[in-house]
């Protein structure tokens, strides 16, 4: 699998929030605007829970989720799809408590989705669209 580098992670990294899709054993989807994420590893992205309630659920009985994230500017898109799971304390967990304190002291950090990415499609409009990265 081609890697969170280069013009992916760029793509990420200027990217002003993550849609964050997930679906509960029955396959019912759910999807949610996030604004707090972040690359960690070429094979890794953290989103913070806040505010999650069936997006965490469903993690539970389906650990297979997928993110869209897109640069409006220059209508670059990426689709990542992975495995999540949840960590409620620990350095991560630290890490993001900080980064919630200090963009919005008034909100709280109550634990990290953190997703090792099996795929990455290219969703940018041009001739790669659908295009499975690797
Ligand atoms: C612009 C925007 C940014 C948001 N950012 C976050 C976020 O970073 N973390 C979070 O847990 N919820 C965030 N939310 C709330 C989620 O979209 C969602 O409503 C919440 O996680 C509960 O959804 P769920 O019960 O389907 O998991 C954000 C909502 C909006 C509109």
């Amino acid at each position: 699998m081609a890697g969170l580098t280069g013009e992916v992670k760029g793509v990420i990294e200027k990217s002003k929030g993550w849609a964050f899709a997930t679906s509960d054993e029955n396959g019912i989807p759910n999807v949610v605007p996030i604004a707090f994420g972040k690359v960690l590893s070429e094979s890794q992205v953290m989103l913070i829970d806040v505010f999650m309630d069936k997006s965490l659920e469903n993690i539970t009985e389906n650990p297979k989720v997928a993110v869209s994230v897109w640069d409006m500017e220059t209508l670059k898109g990426y689709q990542l799809k992975g495995t999540a799971r949840v960590e409620t304390n620990g350095e991560l967990f630290d890490e993001a408590a900080k980064m919630v304190k200090s963009m919005m002291p008034q909100l709280k950090a109550k634990g990290v989705v953190i997703i090792d990415i099996d795929k990455i499609y290219v969703t940018s409009p041009g001739p790669d669209i659908g295009k499975e990265l690797g």
